[in-house]
């Protein structure tokens, strides 16, 4: 497979978002170029404040008052209107955001159906796809609890399930397992690192070092810019970073054994 061939499906250049006006004009994204191609796994890092919600926002089209260039899938943001960008927001892009929130009146089931009304889906098909992500997240049970009756653990793997009912080719996760133990945490990126093998294109905000091992690329942000990038080349996962330590030594033995 010849990478360069890929696709970009995301194409930023020299991308800017500032905030305030006057003397408290403040730029949280301060020129970022990037590009990201179809399938790609990209985890990125970095201190608060850096801007990294602040570009999740943009990539995901909740805010388009942006300086520099954004190119979605070879078009230019701006030149889309409100109710396009709305269509694409809904069609094609999963939000795994911090502040999940469900709707109130509804119950499980019926919030993570709901991204498929838009998409003109049956009610019978709408409750079986919402069923089925509810069973990949183990929370089968909880189809017909209102939200008030789940943990905070629980309410997050429902809103991560809405968000990815409907298959979204590109999915923005904003730290989507912050405040989960480890066992939720696994079944979260165990689900992101299958939508990766499927193909979808994954960008994850994320504090936590060890996974980055999911990922295929990893950035990081200082001051509204990009510091390091891993580049796209498929890095991560090769076995000798998985390799036990005790194989590695017998490998630098048999090694020296020729060497000598
Ligand atoms: N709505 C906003 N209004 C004003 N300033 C904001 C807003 N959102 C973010 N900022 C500022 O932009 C910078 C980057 O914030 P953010 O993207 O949330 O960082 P991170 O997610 O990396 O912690 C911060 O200085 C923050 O205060
Ligand atoms: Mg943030």
């Amino acid at each position: 497979m010849a990478k360069t061939k890929i696709e970009p499906v995301i194409v930023l250049k020299e991308l800017k978002k500032s905030f305030g006006l006057g003397d408290a004009e403040h730029y949280a994204i301060d020129g970022i170029t990037l590009t990201v191609r179809k399938g790609e796994f990209i985890a990125i890092m970095g201190p608060s404040g850096c801007g990294k919600t602040t570009l999740l926002n943009i990539l995901g089209l909740l805010d388009s008052k942006i300086e520099g260039e954004y190119e979605l899938e070879q078009r230019s943001v701006a030149s889309l209107s409100a109710r396009r960008q709305a269509r694409i927001r809904s069609q094609q892009i999963g939000l795994i955001f911090q502040n999940f929130n469900l709707v109130t009146r509804l119950n499980v089931i019926e919030n993570v159906a709901l991204p498929l009304v838009y998409k003109g889906t049956t009610q019978t098909n709408r409750l079986k796809q919402a069923s089925a992500i509810l069973h990949t997240f183990h929370l089968g049970e909880r189809e017909y609890y209102m939200p008030y009756q789940l943990s905070g653990g629980q309410t997050q793997r429902v809103a991560i399930a809405r968000a990815l009912v409907n298959n979204p080719s590109i999915i923005l996760a904003d730290e989507p397992t912050g405040n989960l133990d480890s066992a939720a945490s696994h079944i979260i990126m165990e689900e992101l690192s299958d939508l990766h093998k499927r193909g979808n294109t994954i960008i994850m905000v994320t504090h936590n070092p060890r996974l980055t091992t999911y990922a295929s690329r990893v950035i990081t942000m200082l001051d509204g810019k990009i510091n390091t990038d891993t580049g796209s080349a498929i890095r991560a996962k090769t076995s000798s970073t998985k390799r036990p330590l005790g194989r590695l030594r017998k490998k630098s033995k048999r090694k020296k054994a020729v060497i000598l």
